[in-house]
């Protein structure tokens, strides 16, 4: 189903039911998935409900300060233990038979505990399932159902370059980031490996984009684009990520946010700080990615960070954070909170247009006789190679590609059929077919 060498892949993939219960198993109990953010935790007993796949689960902080994550399904009967988006709590109860969990974990509470259970149960074996691996890089936090993955920075791979700079301040330095708000959810009704392929690098699809940079949606408030994109790079990985950069050569200036004197100043205050702290690298600026399998980013204008649970084959939750510099002027988080809404988001015009390519496309991919036909994805076939700046495998404009789609449907297909862990690694190093 997933030919990469020819660059077609069957539409089964996207709207076929027996192979998205297959990728619930393969794919999201053995990868690396987002969770969340550590701001959104900062004190003892904070807690944020999210999802790994399509289950939810709990990111919490216990009061000894250590991050974990839970199953949100109790022990006794599989209630959800926590049915609040975020919050503080000192425990965790059921609000079904009142069984309490800990904010680490264990089990505290039965109700009736001394006279209805003779012998007693060990309460120690009937704690909430916990992730097998949890990491925290950069302040997101991350986790895996399997023991055996490989650590997260070796899952991250050569990604991490641009993954760096999407979480960083805007001047590449370690000024912190936060979050605007809290998190954006909606669902859109298409398969999550449309959202993923789109920010995996599929620059094409800017023409879907158009009436937004007519009507001068973009920080710059000029006619015809959403941003000065430089020129356009893409590298893909055998783990399945995909970057999009755009690299500046010898710029001095960024024009971009011209549309209010605050921001201006600003992001040319962060792009002359950029040059100091990043030297040559500076004007190589990743603009989206996407981390296998589903965890997305924008990391310029705006900077996000989307993953696209799946909860169906034919249904995605969209969950889409927003970043800022911790230290830039109110003025300045108060217009990008404003961009970011009209341009990301259910609202946000950019996005709208994704989303109704996505819904359409696999409204129109569902039928008897559309089934039968593959996608095309051979553009750019044998092109992309090693570079010089760049790692992973690269192709640059103006040679147009689909490079980093058939990288990610590789993965795909290498998690679909591979077992164990020592396959899946070895897998990785077939990696030039560009
Ligand atoms: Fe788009």
């Amino acid at each position: 189903m997933v030919n990469t060498a020819e660059g077609e892949i069957s539409r089964e993939i996207f709207v076929n039911d027996e192979l998205f219960e297959q990728e619930k198993e393969r794919i999201f109990t053995r990868a690396w998935l987002y969770v969340g953010h550590e701001s959104q935790i900062k004190k003892p007993g904070d807690f944020f409900v999210s999802k790994m796949g399509a289950e939810s689960v709990i990111l919490t902080r216990d009061f000894a300060g250590k991050i974990h994550v839970f199953l949100n399904s109790c022990a006794h009967r599989g209630m959800r233990v926590c049915r609040y988006d975020e919050g503080n709590t000192r425990a965790f109860r059921c609000p079904y038979h009142a069984w309490t969990y800990k904010t680490d974990g264990t089990l505290i509470g039965v109700q009736d505990y001394d006279n209805a259970y003779q012998p007693p149960f060990d309460k120690s074996e009937w704690g909430l399932v916990e992730v097998a691996q949890l990491a925290n890089y950069m302040g997101t936090i991350w986790a895996t159902w399997d023991k055996n993955a490989p650590s997260f920075e070796e899952y991250l791979g050569e990604a991490t370059i641009a993954f760096d700079q999407g979480l960083c301040a805007w001047d590449g330095g370690d000024g912190g980031t936060e979050l605007l708000g809290s998190v954006q959810k909606w669902i859109v009704p298409c398969n999550w490996k449309f959202v993923a392929e789109n920010f995996a690098g599929d620059w094409l699809h800017g023409v879907s984009h158009r009436s937004v940079d007519m009507i001068r949606l973009g920080p710059s408030g000029e006619v015809g684009r959403r941003d000065d994109f430089g020129r356009l790079v893409v590298t893909a990985y055998p783990d399945g990520h995909g970057i999009l950069y755009s690299v500046y050569p010898n710029k001095k200036t960024r024009t971009e946010y011209a549309m209010s004197p605050e921001t201006s100043e600003y992001f040319q205050y962060c792009w002359e700080r950029r040059l100091k702290n990043l030297g040559e690298t500076a004007g190589t600026c990743p603009l989206v990615g996407t981390i296998f399998p589903n965890m997305s980013f924008h990391a310029q204008q705006p900077r996000t960070l989307l993953v696209s649970h799946p909860t169906g084959a034919n249904e995605t939750e969209m969950w889409r954070t927003y970043f800022v510099d911790k230290e830039a002027p109110e003025d300045v988080k108060q217009f990008l909170r404003e961009y970011y809404m009209r341009y990301s988001g259910p609202a946000g015009m950019t996005e709208q247009d994704d989303m109704e390519n996505w819904n359409y496309a696999s409204a129109a991919s569902r039928g008897t006789i559309a089934r039968r036909r593959p996608y095309h994805y051979k553009a750019g076939l044998g092109v992309g190679g090693p570079h010089d700046d760049l790692p992973g495998v690269v192709t640059e404009q103006p040679i147009t590609t689909e490079q980093n789609p058939r990288f990610f449907y590789k993965r795909w297909a290498d998690y679909m059929d591979m077992d164990s862990w020592g396959e899946l690694l070895d897998a990785r190093t077939v990696s030039s077919q560009g």
